[in-house]
């Protein structure tokens, strides 16, 4: 009996050694994890200026799911000729709570569907050499020597979520976004912006509508999904009209010879310097350079979400670029053939698929000049604007309302307007057309394309 007692009095204090021991342990360990804790909450709190600050959601489930977009932030990119060279800046909007921001105005909260579809991925390797590329010379060489490795490791395909473009809402609510993009969202102040640039100190006179590219982010609460809007083309300014002709036409914009090109590739006759046309596409001004750089940021701050691209007119045709080269998906409104632009530029494509295969829509309207490639010529309204809108072929797929058979429409530079897709097209409840390729699209039929060594190609060859 007395022996059993003692034996539960050993085993008692046994237990309460353990207990102890366990206590202390358990102690310990809330002690780390504060520490954790707080480490990592002290980091996040800290403002960063690495590229990997750790605002990671989890990738949301790949579904068939809605999200309501708000404007999240806006890029402002200066180009490096203007009076500030090497601006590059980012004004961050607060995060309406859905609640607040469904009860305010109606366009504050965007509803997007998406679906899961197809999608050509860099590898991380051609990501990263990717960024360091700054001239089409860099594109070339970089281009080159994966092709000499057999085209592996650029491209990997995978299942991704994607805009559900069949989705009336959905397409008026990128339509909205891209037509947001052309206005000064914040009467904002030059402090209010966080530079990501140069040191440049602002002053008064800088300036919002004169120079640079801007972006336009729109995603959700949740961080799950973002769409960057590239601004299009804003009348009268010069470096517009200049990324305008040297995407979109057939050479420099020679259009006549009472007009002045854009570069110096123009021979005589119908003939052209391939070589230089490389060339001067794309330097480091032109807006497709400037609007990857804000791709690389939008993705370094959210690595793991998942990205669109949208834009109207030249806006679209800069996105669905930059959807091409970074395998993003792309809804583009009304923009001029890119897919010239797009094999000037060297865009590679993953291989054995072709541009046309690409997350990549253009939706456009059969009245609008520039989206149709018809603005070309002496008297038309591109004319007389100094725009030499020369291309037809798009990449991806297009998806044309057309509003000349079915709606009597005319043809007119005014069909170009996005607010005319939203108010004549996509409020008057205007089904959505079928998405298809373009299939035997030629641009610019008449050229020849000579090279360095002088051996002459027909326009037909570049283009396939
Ligand atoms: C990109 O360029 C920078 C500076 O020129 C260089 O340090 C870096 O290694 C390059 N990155 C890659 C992936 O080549
Ligand atoms: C702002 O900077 C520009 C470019 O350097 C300069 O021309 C202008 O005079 C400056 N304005 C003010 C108010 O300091
Ligand atoms: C979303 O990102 C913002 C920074 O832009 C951050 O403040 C916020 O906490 C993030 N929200 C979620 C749910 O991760
Ligand atoms: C074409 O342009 C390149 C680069 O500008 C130049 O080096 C070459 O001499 C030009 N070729 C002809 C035939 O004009
Ligand atoms: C378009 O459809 C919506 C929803 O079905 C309806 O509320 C709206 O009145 C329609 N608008 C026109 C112009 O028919």
């Amino acid at each position: 009996m007395q022996s059993t007692g003692k034996r539960k009095d050993r085993l008692d204090s046994h237990r309460n050694l353990n207990l102890a021991f366990w206590l202390l342990v358990s102690a310990f360990c809330s002690v780390l994890l504060w520490c954790l804790t707080s480490y990592t909450a002290l980091r996040l709190a800290l403002p960063s200026r690495t590229h990997t600050t750790s605002l990671t959601p989890p990738l949301p489930p790949l579904s068939q799911a809605e999200r309501r977009l708000q404007l999240r932030h806006v890029f402002h990119h200066a180009s490096s000729t203007g009076p500030y060279s090497g601006l590059f800046r980012r004004l961050d909007q607060p995060i309406l709570p859905q609640r607040i921001a469904s009860s305010g105005k109606s366009d504050k909260l965007l509803r997007v569907k998406s679906k899961v579809g197809t999608v050509y991925k860099p590898t991380l390797s051609y990501f990263n050499d990717l960024v360091n590329v700054t001239t089409n010379g860099d594109m070339r060489k970089l281009n080159q020597r994966y092709h000499s490795l057999g085209n592996s490791g650029i491209y990997q395909q995978r299942d991704d979520i994607l805009p559900d473009v069949t989705d009336h809402e959905t397409v008026l609510a990128f339509a909205k976004m891209t037509n947001n993009a052309y206005n000064d969202p914040v009467s904002s102040k030059p402090s209010d912006w966080y530079d990501l640039g140069e040191k440049w100190h602002l002053n008064s006179s800088w300036g919002w509508d004169t120079d640079g590219v801007r972006g336009h982010v729109y995603g959700d609460d949740k961080n799950t999904t973002f769409v960057l809007v590239i601004k299009g083309t804003t009348y009268g300014i010069a470096d517009d009209k200049l990324n305008d002709n040297i995407l979109f036409s057939c050479c420099c914009a020679r259009v006549g010879p009472t007009w002045r090109t854009v570069c110096d590739c123009y021979r005589s006759g119908y003939q052209c310097n391939q070589t230089c046309l490389e060339e001067s596409v794309a330097g480091n001004e032109l807006y497709y350079r400037m609007a990857m750089d804000m791709y690389i940021e939008l993705k370094a701050m959210y690595p793991n979400s998942v990205i669109w691209f949208s834009g109207h007119s030249l806006g679209g045709g800069v996105a669905s670029l930059l959807g091409a080269t970074f395998g993003v998906p792309t809804v583009a409104f009304q923009s001029p053939g890119d897919r010239l632009a797009a094999r000037r530029l060297h865009l590679p494509g993953p291989p054995g698929i072709r541009y046309e295969d690409m997350p990549i829509w253009h939706f456009g309207n059969t009245a609008d000049p520039v989206f149709m490639g018809v603005c070309t010529g002496v008297t038309t309204s591109c004319w007389y604007a100094g725009y030499a809108l020369e291309t037809k072929c798009h990449t991806g797929k297009t998806c044309v309302w057309d509003v000349v058979k079915e709606e009597g429409w005319r043809v007119d530079i005014r069909a170009h307007r996005i607010t005319d897709v939203i108010e004549r097209i996509l409020l008057k409840n205007m089904s959505l057309p079928e998405c298809v390729v373009e299939t035997d699209c030629v641009d610019c039929g008449p050229w020849d394309y000579v090279d360095r060594d002088q051996s002459s190609k027909k326009a037909v060859a570049i283009a396939s």
